[in-house]
């Protein structure tokens, strides 16, 4: 991949996917600002690949944090090609117990933030011919009932990433990985007991094809290709699942 030197923003990298794709691309070559709330987990990846990782500690929903992601990433590495937006949230419930302030919630994290950061990083984007990649998920194509709101969020989502591709095409490309079910930590933050989660984790893979969760590395390879414009450079406006079959 020709990922070497490219300063990338991958928000949601403490953990989980993020984490995945944070490392595929760090393996890359690629200069990473790593982006999450808590500041300890993004340390422990400046720490095992020093100078290529930026830190910022920052809630993606505060006022003013794309501007300081998009400062941090300009002020360490020149420049930012591209950026992931990863950090996202889930609060799971059908529509008689869900919480409505649930909804405001992950609309901020999954939809509102991403477009935000878009936005403040758009300058630099455009002068570089970047590129963004919005982790969805396949709720946002598929139905969700007991996921309703989730699934809202991340059908916004997909729309962004379709209208942005349009709006900002031929200067910088925008498209979206719909995971699949991958075993993280987002499941125990999804409001849901632990007898719920269990029978949640049995179900999705039972309606997976492939017949077991994704790897982090799975999604994050294919980041990596998306933000190649070698390997991908005629793609935008994509939403690619990547999810085991789930949506076939
Ligand atoms: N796991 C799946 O099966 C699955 C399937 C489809 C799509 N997805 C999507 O994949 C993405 C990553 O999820 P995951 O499963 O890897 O979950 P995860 O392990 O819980 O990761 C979410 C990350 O986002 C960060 N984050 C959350 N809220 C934030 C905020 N307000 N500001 C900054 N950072 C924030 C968290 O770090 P801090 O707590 O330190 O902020 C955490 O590192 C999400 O968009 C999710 O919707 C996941």
């Amino acid at each position: 991949m020709s990922l070497a030197g490219k300063s990338v923003v991958v928000t949601g990298a403490a953990t989980g996917i993020g984490r995945g794709i944070a490392e595929c691309l760090l393996k890359s070559g690629a200069l990473v600002t790593v982006v999450g709330r808590r500041e300890e987990p993004l340390r422990e990846l400046a720490d095992r690949y020093g100078d290529a990782v930026a830190v910022a500690a920052r809630d993606v929903r505060a006022a003013g944090a794309a501007e300081q992601i998009v400062a941090t990433a300009t002020d360490r590495f020149g420049v930012l090609d591209a950026v992931v937006n990863n950090a996202g949230m889930a609060r799971f419930g059908k529509l008689d117990v869900a919480d409505p302030e649930d909804l405001d919630a992950m609309f901020a994290v999954n939809v509102r933030a991403p477009a935000e950061l878009i936005r403040c990083a758009l300058p630099e984007l455009r002068a570089r011919n970047g590129s963004v990649v919005n982790i969805s998920s396949v709720g946002g194509v598929l139905s969700m009932p007991g996921r309703a709101y989730y699934g809202a969020t991340k059908a916004a989502l997909n729309s962004l990433t379709r209208s942005l591709a349009r709006e900002l095409a031929p200067d910088v490309r925008v498209n979206a990985i719909l995971p699949g079910p991958v075993d993280t930590p987002m499941w125990t933050a999804t409001g849901l007991d632990g007898a719920g989660i269990d029978r949640l984790r049995v179900e999705l893979v039972a309606s997976t094809p492939m017949g077991r969760f994704g790897e982090e590395a799975e999604i994050g390879r294919w980041v990596g290709l998306l933000l190649d414009p070698e390997l991908s450079g005629w793609v935008t406006g994509a939403l690619i699942p990547i999810d085991g079959g789930r949506t076939a």
